[in-house]
């Protein structure tokens, strides 16, 4: 049973789409107030003005107050954007900054924007657009994040809330982080190799954060019918898959799970009263723990992780 979160911040990234925009809703529906972080201004303000309708909406059916059309005087915004590109370091200060400039803490920080390519390409910054997205991006705005994380420690502490995703059990390669050596952009790959490189981030986060208010840990929200994977291109799939991916295509809002289903275990990390002071653990897409893949229980893959990405970011966490 997730608790109310009234009065409790939430910063989401991909909020605007898919999953974290289902996650953003839940969020708001119970209480939060979620700033929702994407990339197009318009598309973010409409996101936000649509989920603090619902918000208001859902607590109308909830006190049995229907809304009269107009917003009740007493109720806040439950949602508002903020724009930024998330594999850009420029943007994610400039993103802490102005989040610093409106609020006084952060309780919950969702790093929920996550993507693949097909192709190995460079970010403004240099840094491979998959691990710039993927692991460097949760890092950097943790670390930037991390005085108004702090600040949430007389209100109950402040979650990090991490998404990984494909098939993350798989092996870490140290020297391979940002596909140096070999760039596999199928579907299962260098993706894959990211999203188990952010789990390893993650997991060194948590235990270098052990004893603060802060808790990190990951969410695994199995596949879902989102606009990113709608989106995928022929060529983001192995050879051998091509022939099936039209009708893998048709039958996908079949096969993959709601959206709602798919934001559970965000949610759940986010609000559960269970997961008070919980950190360093990793949930599967029912919101159940599940246990770390070896490559991420491994101090050198995590010590490699972390390294690389303490330099890209040039900010460090204690
Ligand atoms: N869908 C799945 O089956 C699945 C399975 C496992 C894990 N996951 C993970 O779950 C998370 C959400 O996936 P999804 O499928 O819901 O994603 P999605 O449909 O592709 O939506 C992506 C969201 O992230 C935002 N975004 C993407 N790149 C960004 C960037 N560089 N900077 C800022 N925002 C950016 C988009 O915002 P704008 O386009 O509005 O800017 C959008 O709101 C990701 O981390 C994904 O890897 C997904």
């Amino acid at each position: 049973m997730n608790a109310p979160l009234r009065s409790k911040t939430v910063l989401i990234t991909g909020g605007t789409a898919g999953i974290g925009r289902e996650t953003a809703r839940g969020l708001a529906r119970l209480g939060a107030h979620v700033i929702v972080v994407g990339r197009d201004p318009d598309r973010a303000r409409a996101t936000a003005a649509e989920l603090t309708r619902d918000a208001h909406r859902t607590d109308g059916a909830r006190t049995g107050h229907p809304p009269t059309g107009r917003r009740p005087h007493n109720a806040a915004a439950r949602a508002t954007a903020l724009t930024a590109d998330v594999s850009s370091s420029a943007d994610l200060r400039r993103l802490a900054e102005e989040v610093a400039r409106r609020h006084d803490r952060i309780d919950v920080l969702i790093n929920n924007a996550g993507g693949m390519n097909s192709h190995r390409r460079l970010t403004a910054d240099g840094v491979e657009a998959t691990f710039a997205v993927n692991v460097l991006a949760p890092y950097t705005l943790t670390g930037l994040l991390l005085p108004l994380l702090t600040a949430a420690a007389e209100h109950g502490g402040a979650r990090v809330v991490n998404l990984t995703g494909g098939m993350p059990d798989g092996p870490i390669d140290p020297d391979n982080l940002q596909g140096e050596k070999t760039y596999l952009g199928w579907t299962f790959s260098q993706y894959n190799h990211a999203k188990t490189a952010l789990m390893a981030m993650s997991l060194q986060a948590a235990r270098r954060l052990q004893g603060t208010a802060i808790t990190v840990n990951v969410a695994y929200p199995g596949h879902a019918h989102t606009p990113g994977n709608r989106a995928l291109a022929m060529r983001a799939f192995p050879y051998a898959y091509r022939p099936a991916v039209p009708l893998l295509r048709l039958l996908g809002p079949l096969l993959l799970a709601d959206l709602a289903k798919a934001a559970r275990s965000s949610v759940h990390l986010a609000s559960s009263p269970d997961l008070e002071n919980v950190t360093g653990t990793y949930v599967n897409a029912k919101a159940q723990y599940a246990h770390w893949p070896a490559s991420v229980l491994d101090q050198h893959n995590r010590d490699a992780v972390w390294t690389l990405c303490e330099r890209l970011s040039r900010l460090t966490i204690p």
